[in-house]
């Protein structure tokens, strides 16, 4: 499988961490130094399918595709404007394709799944063409009066074409073994049903953020030593990691502990703040747009996030 077309939606309104100050208790010092981030864009009037199609048409554009040579759209997101139809649905009607579509949720590892799944589809010949559109609008789905998550996430949208080819060379995808639905959830309620026992509203997202951290850490250093077991391929013979944009510390850390220079790690969490499953494929996108991922080099991308899940994918640029 190879990656010929990539796009991205992003929506107007930049919010500053002295806005958040302006009706929260935290301050930018704190979310620089704790995470990185400076400013995260947030949904005013656009929706989910606004952000998804604007991003499906960029990939489309740049793939030199049209809607109708489109197999098949796998969505990954936790935040679609509907629970049915699908976010990937709501694309195929908005820019006219014709083709099956349906949505996953693996969290912030949405897009190494669904990477996974088109690379499947793809060798069995089952389709040629597949959209893959990572979105989300986190901002309708935290707590704002909460300090510990709302300052964390923001609203975004990235897409990527991908057809046969030989660049995408390792994937794997892992969920914990251990109970972590305490950690980190976002709970449904229970409707107005008569008989449910306990009513319960739907919720926003909670988060240990400490004990997430240590799963991350962690559990990116395993994914990055087993890709290596596996493939031979080792971390100076990478050119860029494109890891998941969740706290620039993760990132520090990472590279340390792999002895990679920060060149290596570009970084969009500052601007963008955490996108979810959009993050990696944003960062993907801008890199290529911005020349920084070119033709020859070996990227490694890893993701991980709510499950607690983690996926990671090693792929060559084409010219
Ligand atoms: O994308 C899904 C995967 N998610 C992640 O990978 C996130 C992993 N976790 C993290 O990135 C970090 O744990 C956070 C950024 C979420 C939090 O950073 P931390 O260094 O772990 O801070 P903390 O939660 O331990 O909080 C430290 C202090 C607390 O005050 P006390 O108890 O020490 O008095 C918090 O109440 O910072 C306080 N605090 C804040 N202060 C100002 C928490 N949020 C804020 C805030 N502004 N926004």
């Amino acid at each position: 499988m190879k990656i010929i077309g990539l796009g991205k939606g992003i929506p107007k309104e930049c919010v500053t961490n002295d806005q958040l100050s302006e009706f929260l208790d935290t301050n930018d010092e704190w979310i620089v130094s704790r995470t990185g981030i400076k400013t995260r864009y947030v949904c005013v009037g656009e929706t989910l399918t606004d952000l998804s199609a604007t991003a499906a048409t960029d990939a489309l554009n740049k793939a030199n595709l049209s809607a109708k040579d489109i197999d098949l759209i796998i969505c990954t997101t936790i935040c679609g404007d509907y629970c049915t139809p699908s976010l990937a649905c709501c694309i195929a009607e908005r820019i006219n394709a014709r083709c099956p579509a349906f949505d996953i949720n693996a969290a912030c590892t949405g897009f190494i799944y669904a990477l996974e799944l088109a690379d499947g589809f793809i060798r069995v010949g089952k389709y040629k063409n597949i959209l893959i559109v990572s979105a989300e609008k986190m901002s309708a789905k935290v707590d704002w009066n909460d300090r510990n998550t709302c300052v964390l996430f923001g609203d975004g949208a990235a897409a990527c074409v991908v057809t046969e080819g030989e660049s995408v060379k390792y994937i794997n995808l892992s969920s914990s073994a251990t109970p972590n639905t305490e950690v980190l959830n976002m709970p449904n309620g229970t409707g107005n049903s008569p008989f449910a026992a306990e009513k319960k509203q739907n919720e926003y997202l909670n988060m240990q953020g400490q004990k997430v951290f240590k799963f991350v850490v962690n559990i990116v250093e395993a994914e990055l030593k087993l890709m290596t077991e596996r493939t031979g391929i080792t971390p100076e013979q990478i050119d860029r990691f494109l890891l998941h944009q969740a706290n620039k510390r993760i990132i520090d850390y990472t590279l340390a502990r792999l002895k990679q220079p920060a060149e290596k790690f570009p970084c969009n969490i500052e601007r963008y703040g955490n996108l979810s499953s959009a993050s990696v494929p944003l960062l993907l996108t801008e890199m290529t747009e911005t020349g920084q991922v070119k033709a020859g080099d070996t990227l490694l991308l890893c993701a991980f996030g709510g499950g607690l899940t983690a996926g990671t994918c090693v792929m060559t640029i084409d010219s």
